[in-house]
């Protein structure tokens, strides 16, 4: 599977590579400019739909000088690979996780904190507020591309091959993945397991082959990625609220008229509510079949623990990066007006 990702890799590389000599992105049937937009989930995935609700807009709007393409599970590689793509302009937008986005700008790791939201509730408020998000998402301009909109990515815990972890004692000595972040990496090591950072698609063949004993994921892992025919625990400790981003190139974006920008804010948006809407329905039906075909175990840990653990890692990156602070401090009113337990869309504790 692995290799023949690889080999339509190489191909859409070389695609592209002709059609950026020949002229830009030219590449729809009818002439029109071409917009590859990359992601690392499957075509049942929230994030899927929601693309393709942005790929009907635009092409409803401005079909005749656009040509949306999207490819879907890791077509395009990694999703730091694409990332890269998007930064060069070789592709125009790629969905990537907020956590690998702090490698491009250290603003990200906000967002990243374990713990940093004490709901859902407050996430998704905080999520929608300018002031929070306008700061973090401008900031890799320099960079070369800019975050156009967040979409839900639920809350992470952690799940094991055979070990229920009910404590992080139980954390100790065992090997889990993590995303290719150092803050994953600190957090997990702090929680007393050996942190194993790889990409999303090679999860899966290290769950089966034990060369990890578990991983730290939402709730679709299980059935969308299989992770759940390989692992029988999933303990919602709730250490990250982390959104994925849609990053589009900068390039591209300046270039649109003020008339077609619009219409592509209007997408944005709408990808941000569809992905959502579907968010709380895909992860109803995956803790479904986890738990009643997949036999997934559900355990529910009392998450203070876990909590209390990684409390010094906001003081340190306060330290680390003063400017975060005023958004931090915003982000506890949202905090202080949703507490824990005031839960909603698709996550439970
Ligand atoms: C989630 C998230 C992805 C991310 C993945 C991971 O599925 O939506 O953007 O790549 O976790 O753990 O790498």
């Amino acid at each position: 599977m692995r290799r023949c990702h690889s080999i339509f890799f190489v191909m859409i590389c070389m695609e592209m590579a002709a059609a950026a000599l020949s002229g830009c992105g030219m590449g729809g049937s009818g002439g029109q400019r071409m917009i590859r937009i990359g992601h690392n989930q499957a075509t049942d995935h929230p994030t899927h739909i929601a693309l393709t609700a942005f790929e009907e807009y635009i092409e409803s709007r401005l079909g005749e000088t656009y040509n949306v393409e999207i490819y879907p599970s890791e077509l395009l590689g990694s999703q730091t690979d694409m990332v890269q793509l998007t930064q060069t302009g070789a592709i125009d937008f790629c969905v990537a996780s907020n956590a690998i986005l702090e490698t491009f700008s250290e603003n990200y790791t906000l967002f990243n904190l374990p713990y940093v939201f004490a709901s859902a509730q407050a996430y998704h408020r905080a999520m929608e507020d300018p002031e929070v998000i306008d700061p973090i998402f401008e900031s890799t301009k320099r960079a070369g591309f800019e975050a156009v909109t967040w979409i839900d990515a639920g809350t992470r815990n952690f799940y094991t091959v055979s070990r229920p972890i009910e404590a992080p004692a139980d954390l100790k000595g065992l090997k889990i993945r993590v995303q290719q972040s150092p803050t994953n990496v600190e957090m997990m090591s702090l929680l007393g397991g050996s942190a194993t950072p790889m990409g999303f698609g090679d999860v899966y063949t290290a769950l089966q082959s034990r060369v990890i004993d578990g991983a730290e994921n939402n709730e679709m892992a299980l059935t969308s990625n299989g992770h759940g025919d390989v692992c029988r625990y999933y303990s919602y400790d709730m250490h990250q609220m982390i959104p994925d981003i849609l990053i589009g190139n900068c390039a591209f974006l300046d270039g649109l008229s003020q008339e077609e920008r619009e219409i592509f804010e209007e997408g944005f948006g709408l990808i941000n509510r569809v992905e959502r809407a579907e968010w709380v329905k895909a992860v109803e039906a995956a803790k479904e079949k986890a738990a009643n075909v997949q036999g997934v175990v559900f355990l529910y840990p009392d998450t203070k623990l876990f909590q209390d653990i990684c409390e010094p890692m906001h003081e340190k990156m306060l330290k680390q990066y003063p400017d975060l602070k005023p958004i931090y401090e915003k982000i506890q009113e949202y905090n202080a007006r949703y507490p824990a337990k005031t839960e909603e869309g698709g996550t439970v504790q």
